[in-house]
């Protein structure tokens, strides 16, 4: 076949600062998909956008060429709303676990295709798989009907849905061109199109355990990606939510599952519980309904049966205890005072190396391992106490995971104790919203 553009003139139009056409756009795209643009090629094009940029057109058209080259999914026969959520990733992130079960609660239906975590920021799938007999891969006919049924499917996304984001995320990963904005925002949103939700909301992470360190950067990142949804005619907004600590307790793949729990149950930590609302609201927003306090589900019992249920139609064992770590160090405060710095990265390096994530795609990951914070950001402690406690499966983990800590914030260490607390928020700008 002959191919209508040349892959060196399209990388040439980038690199020298120009405007990509509708044209060159839709034929790299597919080209590359079907192994005509090479890897080489198409990470040199991935470059020159990283340096120059690309403008709210060539966005949505390349976002359009990466959904082209899959399916859509269509849930308009479900006779219910649909709402969806997609975090940037962050350590200690389990809130899609308690949301989509307290948000199809509300009768509205939560279809989210989740990933696997690769680096120090954990993946849903991964901490579901703690649940024994739980399974990750439904088919489409499968996902529909638990929809229909119970209303809410967390599940993998098949390689149905934009295969070229699958091939040129991997690419990225390995050419040092993850970080740009165009391309997560396309990355990310040709999924969640392709997808088929009717509405979107994008907890965009800031602070020093996400991919944006920044509040302007995550600005940018959460206005580009609203902008690609609703073009694309699907409600979308954005909450800017804090990384520059952990969230919640628990950090790891078990230990997560369980303060998941606690808060389906009306408990759990307070800053689990706030965004997890606060998300809850956006969506059921977002679906058309308003006037609900949806604290109140968690309190009444309604999203932990809806949670049962899910997990269970999935074939997990919702009341598997989570097992305990046969291998656990205590890390201990070294003065008195407050604690001024709990470094999200440092911690999530920890709980990574403890055996909680995966150095390589297709690793393993250990179930009982990561960290549990004994204390939190803005806690007064004695010299002592202990702050938090590592847990691994893999005894010769311990002293990296260990050294994790120390290395953190270029070798100022993840802990720090001073006199004052610094005020903590968790929601710290909206983009968009529905509420
Ligand atoms: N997540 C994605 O799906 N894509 C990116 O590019 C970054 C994060």
């Amino acid at each position: 076949m002959t191919e209508r553009h040349d892959a060196v003139d399209v990388i040439r139009t980038k690199r020298d600062g120009g405007t990509l056409s509708d044209d060159q756009i839709d034929w790299v795209v597919d080209a590359y998909t079907r192994g005509v643009v090479a890897d080489e090629q198409m990470s040199s094009l991935a470059m020159a956008i990283l340096q120059r940029g690309m403008g709210r057109e060539e966005i949505a058209r390349w976002t359009a060429a990466m959904i082209a080259t899959g399916e859509r999914l269509d849930f308009s026969g479900l006779g219910k709303p649909t709402a969806d959520k997609h975090s940037t990733g962050g350590v200690g992130d389990k809130i899609t676990l308690p949301l989509a079960p307290l948000v199809a609660a509300h009768g509205v239906a939560v279809p989210q295709l989740s990933g696997r975590g690769l680096g120090h920021t954990g993946g849903t799938l991964d901490k579901l798989e703690s649940i024994p007999g739980w399974r990750a891969a439904l088919s489409n006919e499968e996902m529909h009907a638990q929809l229909k049924d119970m209303g809410a499917v967390i599940c993998a996304a098949g390689s149905g849905l934009a295969p070229a984001d699958k091939k040129l995320y991997a690419l990225r990963d390995v050419t040092g061109t993850v970080e740009c904005i165009p391309l997560i925002a396309s990355s990310i949103m040709s999924k969640k199109i392709a997808e088929g939700t009717g509405c979107l909301v994008l907890d965009v992470k800031v602070g020093s355990g996400a991919f944006m360190k920044d509040l302007d950067q995550a600005r940018e990142l959460a206005a580009t990606m609203v902008d690609l949804g609703t073009d694309a005619g699907v409600r979308t907004s954005a909450l800017l939510t804090d990384m520059s600590t952990p969230l919640g307790l628990a950090i790891g793949n078990g230990n997560e599952v369980a303060e998941s729990v606690e808060v389906l149950a009306g408990g759990g930590p307070a800053d689990v519980v706030e965004l997890t609302v606060a998300l809850a609201r956006e969506m059921l927003a977002g679906a058309g309904i308003t006037g609900v306090d949806p604290a109140e589900a968690l309190r009444d019992g309604r999203a932990m049966d809806a949670w049962r249920r899910m997990i269970e139609a999935q074939g997990g064992d919702p009341n598997a205890p989570m097992p305990d770590a046969p291998h656990v160090e205590e890390v201990r405060a070294e003065a008195d005072g407050v604690i001024t710095r709990l470094d999200a990265l440092g911690v999530g390096v920890a709980a990574w190396r403890l055996g909680a994530g995966r150095a390589r795609q297709g690793d393993a990951v250990e179930v009982s391992s990561g960290v549990m914070l004994r204390k939190t950001l803005g806690e007064t402690v004695a010299k002592g106490d202990v702050i938090m406690t590592l847990h691994t499966e893999t005894e010769s983990r311990m002293p990296r995971g260990l050294a994790a800590l120390a290395e953190a914030c270029d070798g100022a260490g993840a802990i720090e104790i001073g006199d004052s607390a610094p005020e903590r928020r968790i929601v710290l700008d909206t983009v968009g919203t529905n509420v």
